[in-house]
């Protein structure tokens, strides 16, 4: 199984077009201490040939240009692409918006939970994704489905939140299981497996015995510190409020894995104001000291 990160930021990417924080800054600057960054998204494949994408960003455009494997190949014909499934693990902006880049009249399997394809359905411009060609099918929670690559993949609800834009409407009142998932994706011919969490509240009791001593989990990095924004006079908002754990502090997500005994741990969906972004920093030698990794895009694993 191959994995590559697409995209290893959060919302708004690194550097994000409106933003003067001192990250944002020095990547526009391409300073070497700060590669820039996409936003989230990983490619699975089983074989190299068949593709499976976990999130579509709005810089999806961008990222395929950017990876050779996910070009027509020529014997394709005419039109073709090795995307063949798209799973979602959330409703948000940079989870969804590139599946605008998929109405080409593409043919793919789409897997989203049951309230994100709500979601979907509610607004009509994703109604440019053809029926015909775009098959829709809900994530069962909690089982197992084969995906047209011959990966396995198993969804189950992680605590979150759900969209931004969709807080205030009536209906999304409260959180419903399947807000915010996690995915597990295995080759069922080889029993390689990981976890992939871009977006985690906190790590409960479920989720911890899921993933102890699971061989690799990829996990929202969003943060550093729960009030970085608000400290960098960039948001009101803390972490917890944007249903993000913070890696740092005795809530944060390095100490929830200290247990845990996973064998590689790699932070995605890593927001531009984390200063664990920068290369050289106190923050990025702390998770590195504490066994992590830093996803960067183009980042390619094999398992
Ligand atoms: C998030 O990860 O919290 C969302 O993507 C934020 C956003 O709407 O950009
Ligand atoms: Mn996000
Ligand atoms: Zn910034």
């Amino acid at each position: 199984m191959l994995i590559k990160v697409l995209g290893s930021s959060a919302g708004g990417g690194l550097p994000q077009i409106n933003c003067n924080c001192r990250n944002c800054a020095d990547a526009r600057r391409g300073s070497p201490a700060l590669r820039a960054r996409t936003q989230s998204s990983l490619a699975v494949s089983r074989d190299g040939q068949d593709w499976t994408l976990l999130n579509a960003s709005p810089d999806l455009r961008q990222q395929i240009a950017a990876t050779s494997q996910l070009w027509p190949r020529p014997q394709a014909g005419a039109r073709g692409s090795p995307i063949t499934a798209v799973v979602l693990t959330s409703a948000d902006v940079d989870h969804i918006a590139g599946l605008l880049n998929l109405r080409e009249g593409m043919a793919f399997m789409l897997y989203a939970s049951a309230s994100v394809l709500a979601a979907l359905r509610a607004n009509p411009i994703y109604n440019v994704l053809d029926p015909g060609h775009v098959v829709q099918a809900t994530l069962p929670l909690g089982s197992v489905l084969a995906t047209p690559g011959g990966l396995s993949v198993e969804a189950f609800p992680v605590p979150g939140k759900v969209a931004l834009y969709l807080e205030n409407l009536p209906e999304a009142v409260g959180l419903r299981a399947g807000d915010t998932i996690g995915l597990k994706v295995f080759d069922p011919s080889t029993g390689a497996a990981f976890f992939y969490i871009p977006g985690c509240a906190a790590v409960d009791a479920d989720l911890a015995a899921r993933l102890r001593g699971a061989p690799l989990v990829l996990f929202d990095g969003t943060l550093y510190t729960d009030d970085e924004m608000i400290v960098q006079g960039l948001s009101p908002k803390t972490g917890q409020r944007m249903g993000h754990m913070a890696m740092a502090g005795p809530q944060g997500s390095i100490a929830a894995f200290k247990a845990l005994h996973v064998e590689r741990r790699i932070f995605v969906h890593i927001n531009n104001s984390n200063p664990a972004l920068r290369e050289g920093s106190a923050e990025r030698a702390e998770v590195e000291r504490a066994g992590w990794e830093i996803a960067w895009d183009g980042m390619e694993i094999q398992l």
